[in-house]
């Protein structure tokens, strides 16, 4: 949980970081804004690429900016996007499971919906998210790997 003043200090952090997206091709600004466990803060905005497919989102940022300072074990307690565009903006799938890496049950992702900015958990968000693989090495037998290990 997080009160809603938090809530609207990460839109706030998202809306500050959105001025800084770089979208000469889409003209779609999103910001992104990461309350982390430990209480540490991280911003992210979509940075575009002349070559299309290469386009990193204002998530995803803000996620890469956040294990870039605090290392592997960081964890997001909350996270906002907002975009400057006054139409909804849901995580896009890539950055759900992106997000869905470095989260635990109780992580929120709050994002503008169709009714104004709504608030959700991350197995909402991202119901049955891929979180483990069996990998068989050349003598056939086989790993089990989780997430994070
Ligand atoms: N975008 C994001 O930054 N986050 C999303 O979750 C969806 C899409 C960006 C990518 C691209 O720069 C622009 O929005 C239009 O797709």
């Amino acid at each position: 949980m997080i009160t809603k003043d938090m809530e609207q200090k990460l839109i706030a952090f998202a809306k500050e970081a959105q001025e800084k997206a770089y979208v000469p091709y889409s003209k779609f600004a999103v910001g992104a804004a990461i309350l982390t466990d430990a209480g540490d803060f991280f911003t992210g905005c979509n940075v575009e690429n002349i070559s299309y497919g290469l386009a990193n989102c204002g998530e995803r940022t803000a996620v890469f900016r956040m294990i870039a300072e605090k290392g592997p074990q960081a964890k997001i307690k909350a996270i906002a996007v907002t975009t400057k565009a006054d139409i909804p903006c849901p995580p896009c799938g890539a950055c759900r499971q992106v997000i869905q890496e470095f989260s635990t049950p109780e992580t929120l992702i709050i994002y503008k919906g169709p009714k104004g900015y709504t608030t959700v958990s991350m197995d909402q968000l991202l119901p049955g998210a891929f979180t483990e693989f069996v990998a068989l090495d050349h003598t056939g037998s086989s790993t089990r790997i989780q997430k994070g290990m």
